[in-house]
């Protein structure tokens, strides 16, 4: 989706004022020059659009927009794909966590020899570097670390980088990390030489080999984190949806077929459909010659 520069001003301007709501008592107000501002006041008439907040509400209900006449059904679009990512419960125990996902019609986010640049389209890059603005953090596996070695950064859009983090119970070459913090959660201590100041080794121990991603969303929130994008890979989230972590999950889909390759989702076989993980209320888009499909977990 294209989206013209005041709007996306706009997305950063409510995400730089949302850090100072109080959601109990204040609203935010979207004005005819699309600016933002917080008030008490609940009357919408000399406003594009006004964001309530419901902090007692789960996540996917936190919050409600109501548009005036004026407002166009570019912005609401835009508004209704982006703020999901912006406004999440600041007092929750965990941060809001999300995917983005990029695979072939037939699900497949790497070849066998695990290639995956790019399978989504320019616009869908854009569109993760959107995302990755919008969040506190990107939440990465070690294999992804070792096999992409990712930038993480909003290189395509203006915004500011989020913090890194990256799950890896094994070593990685920590030079391969681009600059900026970086929380390395493993379940062992880790001998890593000369640790960059930026870099946070945090051990969280699991006796079954595996990190609990609920204790590595508490630590990121102790740390101010409330929102986290998990990048991949499938190992990574699939911890996440088996621990029941993830709040909304993206699918852009390619119009590709690799016939083999690396699932983008590996879970438990189930044998009745009634074990399927059915997607809550998913929203479809255009993204160039894809689609990307949009839910809440
Ligand atoms: N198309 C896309 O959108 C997309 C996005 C991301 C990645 N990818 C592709 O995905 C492939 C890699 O996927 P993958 O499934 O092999 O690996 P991955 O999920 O990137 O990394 C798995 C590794 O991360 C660590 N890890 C993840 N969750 C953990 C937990 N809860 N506790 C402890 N350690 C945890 C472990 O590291 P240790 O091995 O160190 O213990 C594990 O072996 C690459 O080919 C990459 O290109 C594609």
């Amino acid at each position: 989706m294209k989206v013209k520069d005041v709007y996306w001003d706009l997305l950063l301007n409510i995400k730089e004022i949302y850090r100072t709501v109080n959601a109990s008592t204040e609203s935010l107000y979207i004005t005819y020059d699309y600016n933002v501002i917080k008030s008490t006041d609940t009357i919408l008439s000399d406003y594009l659009a006004v964001i309530q907040f419901y902090p007692d509400n789960a996540n996917d209900a936190f919050f409600e927009v109501l548009y005036g006449d004026e407002v166009s059904m570019k912005l609401k679009k835009i508004l209704e794909l982006y703020l999901g990512y912006i406004i999440v419960n600041k007092h929750s125990k965990t941060p809001f966590a999300c995917v983005h996902l990029a695979q072939t019609i037939d699900g497949k986010i790497a070849t066998v020899s695990r290639k995956s640049k790019w399978i989504g389209n320019e616009e869908n890059l854009i569109h993760a570097h959107r995302i990755r603005a919008l969040v506190d953090a990107i939440l990465i596996g070690g294999n992804t670390f070792r096999i992409d070695k990712p930038r993480l950064d909003v290189r395509l859009v203006k915004g500011k980088n989020p913090i890194k983090a990256i799950i890896a119970n094994s070593s990685l070459e920590l030079e391969n990390l681009t600059p900026g913090k970086t929380y390395l959660f493993s379940n062992k201590k880790q001998s890593y030489n000369n640790v960059h100041a930026d870099i946070e080794i945090v051990n969280i121990d699991d006796v079954s080999g595996y990190i609990c991603t609920k204790s590595l969303l508490e630590v990121l929130k102790q740390k101010g984190v409330h929102s986290v994008l998990v990048e991949g890979g499938p190992l990574t989230i699939r911890k996440f949806i088996e621990d029941k972590m993830l709040s909304r999950i993206e699918f852009h889909i390619a119009p590709m077929l690799f016939g083999s390759g690396k699932n983008g989702i590996e879970l438990q076989e189930i044998h009745d459909l009634d074990e399927a993980i059915r997607l809550n209320n998913p929203k479809y888009y255009n993204i160039g010659n894809a689609i990307m499909i949009v839910s809440n977990l």
